[in-house]
């Protein structure tokens, strides 16, 4: 069988004192925010794989039809021996993209959750003998160091999850892949369409409750990391379109007044009725939205590729 290799690129204590931070500032500021990585413990990673086959959630089907339809093209154009794959997940879909790509050496994950890169890193190499699977548990938003591997790279950053950044956060975060880039790499990128506001908010609001089971997990996540004492059961789900930003919002409303203790930080903080603690934005993009972006970043989009419906679109590009 070939090689699977795990490395956390951060100590374990650096997570913990990042989410230290996070929950600090993001609660002791008006409005509450947390940000959505901190969803993703293993649980949370299984729900996510959840929301993923659910009807309302068409971002997964969609970005799937096109890879289906459009794995060799990419392939063709990519040539990549090592394939380096931001919040990876389950890599369910790459699988596509790995089978096309027939001179590829590495498979490189990055995730922040150990659980999913795990299980999908040992699923691969029993199903591919001979790609070198090598994960990272690192967070895709701070400097990465990438295994020294055989070039071209093709970084992929599937999901639609570039819109979970805020706009100056995308652009940093551009600017850092744009860094990874060598003469003839190239990223290859999913982002969620805007469309009619219904379509959307059911995508992040399913009748069967599995993303409002998602959204709180976080509560979760703090509770048994930070021994704070949020009542999940305190809190309601709630997701809307804001047209202004064309962005989702995922929120939980504190359905009565309450005061959360956080003893790791030692805080207590106070939730009016009704208060919303916003837990992530998806934004949703235009193709020329897209490109200004990757321009802005020092990239040249080459590719767009959209599903049938038009609903998402997987674009690619080279630094320029
Ligand atoms: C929306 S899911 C998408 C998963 C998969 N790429 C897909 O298309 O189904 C986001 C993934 O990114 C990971 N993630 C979120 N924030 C991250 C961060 N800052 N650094 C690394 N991984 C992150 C999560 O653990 C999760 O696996």
């Amino acid at each position: 069988m070939s090689p699977f290799r795990i490395t956390r690129t951060l100590p374990e204590d650096a997570t913990d004192a990042a989410l230290r931070a996070d929950v600090r500032h993001g609660l002791t500021g008006t409005p509450k925010t947390l940000p959505p990585k901190w969803f993703y413990d293993a649980h949370g990673s299984e729900l996510f794989e959840r929301i993923t086959e659910l009807p309302e959630y068409y971002p997964t089907r969609a970005e799937r039809e096109i890879l289906v339809d459009r794995a060799g093209e990419i392939a063709a154009a990519a040539r990549a021996r090592t394939l380096v794959e931001l919040g990876s997940g389950s890599s369910e879909k790459t699988r596509y993209l790995i089978d096309a790509l027939t001179g590829l050496d590495t498979y490189v994950p990055v995730d922040v959750s150990e659980s999913a890169l795990t299980q999908a890193g040992q699923a691969l190499i029993a199903e591919r003998p001979g790609l070198d699977v090598h994960a990272l548990i690192a967070d895709f938003t701070a400097v990465l160091a990438l295994p020294d591997t055989p070039g071209p790279r093709l970084v992929a950053f599937l999901g639609g999850t570039i819109g979970n950044l805020l706009p100056d956060e995308r652009r940093e975060f551009l600017a850092s892949v744009r860094a990874l880039l060598a003469p003839g790499d190239a990223l290859l990128l999913g982002t969620d369409l805007v469309k009619d506001e219904r379509v959307l908010v059911r995508a992040y609001d399913d009748a069967a409750g599995v993303t409002a089971a998602f959204d709180k997990n976080v509560l979760t996540v703090v509770n048994r990391e930070l021994g704070a004492d949020f009542d999940p059961d305190a809190f309601e789900h709630v997701a809307l379109w804001d047209a202004g930003n064309e962005w989702i919002e995922m929120r939980l409303r504190s359905l009565t007044a309450q005061t959360v203790k956080i003893p790791a930080l030692d805080l207590a903080v106070d939730f009016e009725d009704g208060e919303e603690l916003r837990t992530e934005v998806s934004a949703k993009f235009r193709e020329e939205g897209v490109r200004t972006e990757l321009a802005a970043a020092g990239m040249e989009l080459s590719h767009w590729w959209t599903d049938g419906a038009g609903r998402f679109a997987l674009s690619l590009s080279t630094a320029r």
